[in-house]
């Protein structure tokens, strides 16, 4: 098992990381919540797999444990849903002392999340997350929150877990389609940071090879994560690294009504057109968007966008609006992330309205 230290003072704690974690989390967790109530939040996809290999380390106790499944997807992660559980957590009197544990991917770590956060005003919560874009990016650094009809993650609070366990073998129950989706967060990951990470996955050919060397590969992005948390816990500066392709990853997700593209997807073609626009203006290295264009293409994501309902030019305005509104477009100007090269990345400022530029 490997251990990697968050260092954000009273906000510390470690990522744990090993094969076939899941079924020893009881002997991991901090003496204090021996006894404590445990809410296990997960959702119908994960609960079959998973639920009982949690659940059953604390057989000695049943009672204690409180079972929350929601409906798998983006449609849970909302208020209505957030209230409800506050109110089981509170029939079942749950109080700061107890525990909430999030067992699922993104969605099921951003609404417990979030719940912890705010549920009495913070509660603990740990995560244990099962999807390779949860495991290498969402459960860590603290980012909780719920979807508003305005927009995704519109609500929510940096609030760190108490730790967080990572069991590659989780992994083995995706569908390819998932486990490609997370893969683009690690090749976000080296290309920002890592170009020795990126060669490994240009050697690695399909899931298989992928997954025998998943310890390392998580690794390499956690010490990344770790890196820009540390810096910027609170998403002020250095950690828009971790953005790169989201500025029109975010644009498209929404443009296409969070349905066609999943994260992932989004976020592929958000540093293929980044990474396409950067190197023609000469602000990127030749041949860094071919050797991004070949990796995606490895991995079976997308290098565009496909949209038949609109003319070109009225879908690019509609990204262009969606660029404009988005949560992190401060004061007009865009903090864009583009590369040197493969592994090496910097900041970009434009204005709002250069955004047009980077999508052509
Ligand atoms: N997912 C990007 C971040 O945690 O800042």
């Amino acid at each position: 098992m490997q251990k990697i230290k968050i260092n954000l003072e009273k906000n510390s704690y470690e990522i744990y990381l090993g094969q076939g974690l899941l079924g020893g989390i009881a002997k991991l967790l901090p003496e204090k919540y021996s006894t404590a109530k445990l809410a296990i939040i997960t959702d119908s996809n994960v609960a079959p797999l998973y639920l009982e290999r949690l659940s059953e380390q604390f057989a000695d106790d049943p009672s204690r444990i409180l079972k929350i499944v929601i409906s798998a997807g983006e449609a849970s992660k909302n208020l209505i849903v957030a209230g409800e559980i506050y109110e089981q957590l509170a029939q079942a009197k749950f109080s700061r002392s107890d525990l909430i544990i999030a067992l699922g991917g993104g969605v099921v770590g951003d609404l417990a999340g979030f719940i912890a956060a705010t549920y009495m005003r913070g509660i603990k919560f740990i995560q244990i997350p099962t999807s390779l874009l949860a495991q290498v990016d969402s459960s860590i650094g603290g980012k909780v929150a719920v979807d508003i009809p305005s927009g995704k993650n519109l609500v929510g609070a940096f609030y760190q877990p108490l730790a967080v366990y990572i069991d590659p073998q989780v992994l083995l129950t995706l569908e390819d389609r998932f486990y490609f989706d997370g893969l683009a967060e690690v090749i976000k990951y080296a290309c920002i940071k890592d170009a020795a990470l990126f060669a490994k996955l240009e050697v690695c050919q399909g899931r298989t090879a992928i997954q025998a060397e998943i310890m390392e590969i998580i690794l390499s992005c956690l010490k990344i994560k770790k890196h820009y948390v540390e810096l910027d816990e609170f998403d002020t500066g250095e950690r828009m690294f971790l953005n790169f392709g989201h500025t029109i990853g975010h644009a498209v997700e929404k443009c296409f009504n969070f349905s066609k593209y999943t994260h992932g997807e989004a976020v592929a073609i958000g540093m293929v057109l980044i990474t396409q626009a950067s190197e023609e203006m000469g602000l990127t290295c030749k041949g860094t968007s071919e050797k991004l264009k070949k990796i995606i293409t490895q991995y079976q994501l997308p290098l565009n966008y496909q949209q038949e309902q609109l003319p070109t030019n009225v879908f690019q305005e509609k990204l262009l609006t969606a660029i404009a509104v988005d949560k992190k477009n401060l004061k007009q100007q865009l903090n864009l992330v583009l590369l040197k090269e493969v592994g090496q990345s910097f900041l970009h400022k434009i204005k709002s309205e250069q955004a047009e530029l980077f999508l052509r």
